[in-house]
């Protein structure tokens, strides 16, 4: 597509976000490849960059280091909307979501995999092991179980109870979308071959009907990675971020000239030009290009990441729309 169509498409201009006069189409840039670098969803992100980055920092591969870094909050008890602990749905089963995503555009993903630990290791094994990239349900179990998984029981005590209560003020409307049920770690990293890949992984809507899966292992809405781009990753409301490809709309703008910011914002027009009801719908997306530039925006206030870098370490507050 011309690049003039692809603007008038995009509703670039009623979304009043004007790409800079020296944006280009990735055909006439040439993307310099910026330094090893990682960020992550949300303060659990902290420690999971931690553990990306003693990877990154011994040279390893960016996607060893998303893998090493999100497992950190899967296995964290604490952390109740991943992995171990994560809250569960409506019948009281913690169900996982994840997928992962490398620098040649091989990737895997499990949805509804339950009692097992790790989804993104099993995720990984998928791309790697199998002709397949996507397995769910009993399969995906059967298949990490046979990697050699352990099962586990992934509901805590402090999830069980957290679920007994909503169970006795449940009036069948949806549970609000915010940060303490909802927070999915989506990671982001460059390695010191300019090489990049992502991870994203979640026990999804706490409350959710069984059965259900979000964006987080849908390659192009919750992770997309385009090595001669960029990457991105969502967080929020599944279900919207499903109806724009969230993630591989971020990672497209970008390669059509948007900055990280402009597309992670721009994604986040769309979503709203989407939706009649912005209620309590929370998105936001965090992206990176092969420069090590960042961008993250979200619709309402509240959403941080945690960035790291040879230089710092620190959490940074995404731009936002609106105030709750
Ligand atoms: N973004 C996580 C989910 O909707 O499940």
């Amino acid at each position: 597509m011309k690049r003039r169509n692809f603007l008038k498409v995009s509703g670039l201009a009623s979304a009043g976000l004007a790409v800079s006069a020296e944006a280009k189409p990735l055909e006439q840039r040439r993307l310099i490849s910026g330094a090893p670098c990682v960020l992550s969803t949300w303060r659990h992100g902290v420690d999971a960059n931690k553990a990306a980055w003693a990877v990154l920092d011994q040279k390893g591969s960016a996607l060893d280091a998303v893998e090493s870094g999100v497992r950190v909050t899967e296995s964290d008890p604490e952390s109740q909307s991943v992995g171990l602990g994560g809250l569960p749905d409506r019948e009281g089963k913690v169900t996982l979501d994840a997928c992962i995503m490398d620098h040649e555009s091989n990737c895997g993903a499990v949805a509804f995999l339950q009692n097992i630990e790790n989804p993104i290791s099993v995720a990984r094994r998928v791309m790697e092991t199998t002709p397949h990239v996507f397995l769910a349900g009993k399969g995906a179990y059967r298949f990490a179980r046979e990697q050699g998984f352990p099962h586990t029981e992934l509901l805590t005590e402090k999830s069980r109870k957290a679920w007994e209560k909503w169970r006795e003020n449940e009036k069948a409307e949806k549970p609000p979308i915010n940060q303490e049920n909802h927070d999915t770690i989506g990671m982001l990293a460059l390695d010191a071959e300019g090489n990049l890949s992502g991870a994203c992984t979640t026990s999804g809507w706490a409350y959710k009907l069984h059965g259900r899966v979000g964006d987080s292992p849908i390659i192009g809405a919750g992770l997309f990675v385009d090595n001669e781009v960029g990457a991105a990753c969502a967080t929020g409301m599944g279900e919207a971020v499903i109806r724009i490809a969230g993630s591989a709309t971020v990672v497209e703008l970008m390669r059509h000239g948007y900055s990280p910011q402009q597309a992670c914002q721009e994604a986040v027009e769309r979503i709203k030009a989407k939706h009649k009801d912005l209620k309590g719908l929370q998105v936001g997306f965090l992206a990176l290009n092969r420069s090590g530039e960042v961008g993250a925006h979200s619709v309402y206030a509240g959403f941080d990441y945690a960035y790291r870098d040879a230089q710092s370490e620190e959490m940074r507050k995404a731009s936002f729309d609106r105030n709750w």
